[in-house]
């Protein structure tokens, strides 16, 4: 009696106070919800003090590709970059003819609901809705463990009857049926249950497989797992950039949701944990409204990179494994243990991090007071053992940085086999890292003349700051070292094709692929100028001719001062610019990361290809970032020779016009990772990569957010005019 009245009276007041509650239990603050539509994709986004969910929901639509789109629900978390997710199929009809989504709720009108239960050393947590299905339904591939897992199936249909095996299925015989299954931890258990919420509504099991009735569900996933700790918008964010909040919501709450206390996420829901030089090459972009100190954004993302250093030389890793994947990998290796694995195939990621840290801890006003507080910090280290501090762990980083690039500065050593190579046996080693990305080169072109002499001066000026007083020697062997590569390692890369070569390549081009665009040709008015993506590609060709975006790492982080290798430089990348593809670079979609008409082979780089002609969000950014740079020398008290040549300098003003104004005509897809196009009407218009290739893009990536902060200098946008001093003039030679 006691019990049924204080059961009543719960139930009572939960129901009446559950309106007025708009703050998740013991959470100071109100949760955070969005929802980004990318159909067939729509994206739900939940997080509150306790933990944070991306749920996507993908549902067919006429015309969608009913082999790839099929129904489906996943539910991402980026604590422990974890997920499961339902596939379904209609029980009697063909593909297509079922249709899935989420119902809002009729009491508070969400669409997601937490789940939070503290028992246990973890509390469970998770989130609750309500899934309908417009026909009968069955659910035929349950997985439930690790972003990794769901993308081993995703991409490539890989499942593992180890991890398949134990799930648990349970019919409670009233409609409601639950999946469960134990980690490779065995501590953790992730659950997803249904159980009816509209009439005629009824879930069954059968041989595992889970049969619904047409009609709505509630879902709830949960599981009993460390959670991470979210940055809201206002953390992210300095307070000078606080109008972002109200300015670009969808896009700070994205930010926000790939922001924890102790790193920054790539992306949603792929890539929903640490990546180094995802991360890096963001917060170099962000720096100027990203939040810095003890707890911030800045600050998480430098000691996220930090903690994860190789102890045995120094390097950063690229992708960390964690959670129910690592515990798997490890006892496929024949160890019984849930340590992270870190990745270090990449050759780039080393040297972005002394340019971070001397950003950080020398350029931030805020940063440069927390250089004790956070390089006196150790990595975490089991008890009774001593962990590494990150000062030693950057001195080890900058340590390899110098050893890597000695042999190249040396006296007379500035040859081929003494630039930076691709790691034997890896196919990738830079952010091109698809296996055809660098056209089968060995020796890339970002890395070798951008990134490498860019981390030696960083390593100069962190050393000249006193970063390592162990090493007296290190500002100045720095600083001669990254002279040298700063100066001797274009020249590799360099590719002239006479004019009227170029012209019957480009004519070529786009006749043996019969595409419906034109050559262009008519714009090649003198030999084509590039630098090649990289050396020692496929088919023995010594130079992988693919003209391509890259320069932008050198615009955004050097300063050159050969003169005469400076002017040659801008003015080639701004001709590339202003050309139409497939001459140049730029279409109405964006500035191509790769161009492959001038070169023998174009397999792979098509427009379907990951790093074919498509369109990178990040690279539009740090192009204009860089070249904005690279014009802001011209006011400086002694500026670069390129400066006072007005026909390169007007050149490189209207490439930066030129790149923002195609920036503002795709506005609309900026924050995605990359996209394609379809030529249709005499344009190229922007579309996802989806619509041509079965690989999803993610929703929310953490570099495509970088446009919050880059934004067009204004003041460039009549400069040519009034430098040339004929209103309209179109330099162009
Ligand atoms: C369910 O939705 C699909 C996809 O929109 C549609 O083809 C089908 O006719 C719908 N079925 C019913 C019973 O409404
Ligand atoms: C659910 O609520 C959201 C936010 O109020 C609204 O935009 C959306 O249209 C609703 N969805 C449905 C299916 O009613
Ligand atoms: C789903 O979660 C909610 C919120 O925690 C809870 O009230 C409900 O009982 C759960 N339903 C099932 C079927 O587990
Ligand atoms: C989990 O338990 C099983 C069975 O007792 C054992 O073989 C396995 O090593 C345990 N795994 C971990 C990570 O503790
Ligand atoms: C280039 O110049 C800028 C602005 O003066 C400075 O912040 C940056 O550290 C310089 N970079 C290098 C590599 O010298
Ligand atoms: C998703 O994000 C990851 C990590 O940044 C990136 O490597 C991948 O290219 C992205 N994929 C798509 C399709 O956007």
């Amino acid at each position: 009696m006691t019990s049924f009245v204080a059961l009543f009276l719960a139930a009572t007041l939960s129901l009446w106070l559950w309106p007025w509650t708009t703050s998740a239990a013991g959470c100071s603050s109100d949760p955070t919800r969005f929802t980004l539509s990318d159909l067939p994709y729509i994206n739900y986004f939940y997080s509150d003090c306790h933990s944070a969910a991306q749920v996507i929901v993908r549902s067919p639509l006429p015309g969608s590709l009913l082999d790839i789109v099929t129904p489906r629900l996943l539910i991402a978390w980026p604590a422990g970059n974890s997920g499961l997710a339902a596939f379904f199929e209609p029980q009697n009809g063909v593909k297509g003819s079922l249709a899935v989504s989420l119902v809002n709720s009729s009491t508070t009108g969400n669409a997601l609901e937490p789940i939070y239960e503290p028992t246990g050393d973890d509390p469970i947590v998770g989130v609750s809705g309500q899934i309908s299905f417009n026909t009968s339904a069955k659910l035929t591939v349950p997985i439930l463990g690790s972003v990794r897992t769901l993308r081993g199936y995703t991409e490539g249909g890989w499942l593992d009857s180890n991890i398949q095996n134990t799930l648990r299925f349970s019919d409670y015989g009233d409609g409601s049926v639950t999946v469960d299954r134990p980690w490779f931890d065995n501590v953790t258990t992730m659950t997803l249950s249904f159980s009816p919420s509209s009439k005629g509504s009824s879930a069954s099991l059968s041989d595992r497989i889970v049969e619904f009735t047409a009609g709505t569900y509630v879902f709830n996933a949960s599981f009993n797992y460390p959670q991470l700790t979210q940055l809201q918008p206002s953390q992210v964010l300095t307070d000078s950039a606080h109008d972002l909040i109200a300015d670009s919501p969808d896009q700070t709450k994205s930010l926000s949701f790939l922001s924890y206390s102790d790193k920054l996420l790539a992306g949603a829901w792929r890539f929903l944990t640490y990546f180094g030089r995802d991360s890096m090459i963001s917060m170099l972009l962000l720096k100027d409204i990203l939040s810095a100190g003890e707890g911030s954004a800045f600050e998480a993302g430098v000691i996220a990179l930090l903690e994860r250093i190789d102890k045995s030389d120094g390097s950063v890793a690229h992708e960390e494994t964690i959670g129910d994947y690592a515990t798997y990998l490890n006892k496929q290796a024949g160890l019984i243990s849930t340590a992270p694995l870190y990745d270090y195939k990449m050759v780039d990621t080393d040297f972005f991090l002394p340019v971070l840290l001397a950003e950080y801890f020398i350029n931030n006003p805020v940063g440069k007071n927390r250089v004790k507080a956070v390089l006196d910090q150790v990595t975490a280290h089991a008890e009774g053992e001593s962990g590494t501090s990150y000062r030693a762990l950057a001195t080890l980083n900058a340590d390899k940085i110098l050893r890597t690039t000695a042999p190249f500065a040396a006296k007379n050593g500035q040859v081929k086999e003494n630039l930076i190579r691709l790691k034997d046996g890896e196919s990738v080693g830079e952010w091109r890292d698809s296996s055809t990305g660098l056209g089968g080169g060995r020796i890339p072109y970002d890395v070798n003349t951008a990134l490498a002499p860019a981390g030696l001066y960083a390593i100069a000026t962190l050393a000249d700051a006193g970063f390592f007083p162990d090493h007296p020697t290190w500002a100045d062997d720095a600083r001669k070292a990254a002279k040298i590569w700063e100066d001797k390692t274009l020249e590799f890369f360099e590719v002239s094709i006479p004019r009227d070569d170029a012209r019957s390549l480009v004519d070529d081009y786009v006749s043996s692929n019969n595409f419906p665009f034109p050559s262009e040709k008519g714009s090649i008015t003198g030999d084509v100028h590039f630098y090649g993506l990289a050396l020692d590609g496929s088919n023995n060709q010594p130079i992988v001719k693919i003209m391509n975006s890259d320069d932008c790492f050198r615009h955004f982080l050097l300063n050159s001062t050969d003169e005469a290798q400076l002017t040659a430089f801008v003015s080639q990348t701004a001709d590339n610019i202003l050309a139409p593809f497939p001459v140049g670079l730029t279409t109405d979609a964006g500035l191509l990361v790769s161009n492959p008409a001038y070169t023998i082979s174009t397999a792979g780089f098509g427009r379907a290809d990951y790093h074919g002609t498509v369109v990178w969000g990040w690279q539009l950014s740090m192009m204009a970032k860089g070249l904005e740079h690279q014009l802001g020398r011209c006011d400086a008290s002694s500026p670069p020779e390129f400066c006072q040549d007005s026909s390169v300098h007007i050149k490189v003003i209207n490439a930066y016009n030129r790149l923002w104004d195609v920036i503002e005509e795709n506005t609309a897809v900026l924050s995605n990772e990359l996209w394609t196009w379809k030529y249709e009407d005499g344009r190229f218009d922007s579309i996802p990569l989806g619509e041509l290739s079965s690989t999803e893009s993610n929703i929310s990536q953490l570099w495509s957010l970088t446009f919050l902060a880059v934004r067009r200098n204004e003041g460039y946008r009549n400069k040519a005019e009034t430098l040339s001093g004929r209103k309209g003039l179109y330099v162009q030679d």
